[in-house]
């Protein structure tokens, strides 16, 4: 029998399952990408696209949000609400229209406070209007195209994740490119993610009305026919019910080329959707990297084969993954968190799992990622596990997090020096964290900063 280690996924494969984690960023559900690649690729085969294309089609369509967490932080400080929320609306509404806009701005100005404050929240957006907006999306379509390149990829799949959100008839942003002046790709972007949003609020009917009333305003008229066409075929939607993992769309997966060696390495893509992470909120700037180089160091000095500390690693970038579905209300709160905000707080370990559970070779680092708030007298979340339930590499994880999280300012206290860390951590050595790790990190008190650290351009 074939024995998988991480490093042997596929970079389609792997490509898939992460972009289950943009979905939520974006207020999606987990499939939003996925099913939107489903669909780009039956258009790339009605279209007849050659195979190049149609492979960075396919890495476009699953990456077109990698830039969202960029402006998370914003929307939610401008709306005064869930950025989840805010940016799923903002994805349905025609910003081109001025009504629309306004219709938007109301129904996501601060829906949960008191009036006053509501109006007080209209009024800064009124201001801010369309050109807000505009900013948003730069925001989020420049980093897009910056975190694609540093995955990778030189030209093709960023040019097609800057322009995603112009529109055929010049209405669009960043640029108010038109017409064929859109590069193809981002005009297939633009398409597919309308008609997955629609389609799964509204139904087929929903998805073709949408189409056929932005055909030549938002879309360009050719492949909106296309896509009208193919969705005279009755099991079109009816297939896409069934899509929501990497699996479901393994019959599309392009062949792995050398264009794509740095793609296909595990440990960069890791660390670049930690990155993604650590982009969410101000306050965790580069935690996710420091935490995963924290629990190497740590893996490393305990004696962990190098196998091991690969995993250990891996789980370092990837355990805050589920952060990406928390609200930027909750993780920038300057005071303490109500039950309910803990509640979807803690929330994001479990998440951690859900987002990688559907890439089979990775499910032990997926279980591993998401155990770094168990502790080890059972104290701790998402499962209450204790003892050796706790694997080794989620004991090292927590011991690196939790002194990460010490070390580094947060909204509601500046950063404790290292001997403050230590000395706080230590009566839980042995009981709630693991002792010989503690030791370990205590062994060697040099914090890691950015110069210790790749970081991508993107990530200021
Ligand atoms: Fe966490
Ligand atoms: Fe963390």
């Amino acid at each position: 029998m074939e024995i998988h280690t991480p490093l042997q996924i596929e970079p389609a494969e792997l490509m898939a399952g992460l972009s289950r984690a943009l979905d939520l960023t974006e207020g999606e559900p987990m499939g939003h990408s996925i099913r939107s690649c489903w669909i780009g690729m039956h258009l790339a085969q009605d279209l007849s696209l050659p195979p190049l294309v149609s492979s960075d089609l396919y890495y476009a369509l699953l990456l077109k949000d990698a830039g969202c967490s960029a402006n998370a932080a914003q929307v939610s400080s401008w709306f005064g609400t869930d950025d989840h929320d805010a940016k799923s609306d903002l994805k349905q509404v025609n910003w081109s229209r001025f009504y629309e806009a306004v219709r938007f701005a109301l129904r996501n100005a601060a829906p949960h406070e008191r009036f006053s404050r509501r109006l007080g929240q209209m009024v800064q957006l009124s201001q801010r209007g369309l050109k807000a907006a505009h900013e948003l999306v730069a925001v989020r379509c420049t980093r897009g195209a910056q975190i694609v390149r540093s995955l990778g990829w030189s030209e093709g799949v960023p040019d097609a994740v800057l322009s995603l959100d112009e529109h055929w008839d010049g209405s669009g942003y960043p640029q108010g490119l038109q017409g064929q002046d859109i590069p193809l790709m981002s005009r297939m972007l633009l398409l597919c993610q309308t008609v997955e949003i629609f389609w799964r609020r509204q139904g087929p009917e929903g998805a073709i009305r949408v189409v056929s009333e932005r055909r030549g305003r938002w879309f360009d008229p050719e492949l909106a026919e296309a896509f009208l066409r193919r969705a005279q075929d009755p099991s079109f939607f009816a297939q896409l019910g069934q899509v929501d993992t990497p699996e479901a769309i393994r019959q599309f997966f392009p062949s792995v080329t050398d264009a794509f060696r740095k793609v296909g390495d595990i440990l960069h893509t890791a660390e670049v959707f930690g990155q993604i992470v650590d982009a969410k909120s101000p306050w965790t700037r580069l935690h996710s990297i420091r935490t995963a180089h924290y629990a190497q160091r740590i893996a490393r000095d305990m004696g962990l084969p190098p196998q091991e500390q690969q995993e250990v690693l891996l789980a370092g970038f990837f355990h805050d993954l589920g952060k990406l579905g928390v609200s930027n209300l909750i993780l920038d709160k300057p005071g303490k968190l109500t039950a309910e905000e803990r509640q979807r707080m803690e929330r994001h370990a479990s998440l951690t799992y859900e987002i990688l559970e559907p890439l089979t070779s990775l499910r032990s680092v997926a279980f591993q990622a998401s155990c770094h708030h168990e502790r080890l007298d059972g104290s701790g979340y998402a499962g209450g596990l204790a003892g050796g339930e706790v694997p080794l590499a989620s004991q090292i994880v927590a011991v690196a997090d939790v002194f990460d999280a010490l070390t580094a300012d947060r909204p509601y206290r500046a950063g404790l020096s290292v001997a403050e860390a230590f000395q706080l951590m230590r009566p839980d050595a042995g009981t709630k964290l693991n002792g010989s790790a503690f030791e370990a990190l205590m062994a060697r008190p040099e914090v890691i900063n950015e110069d210790d650290v790749a970081w991508g351009e993107w990530a200021q």
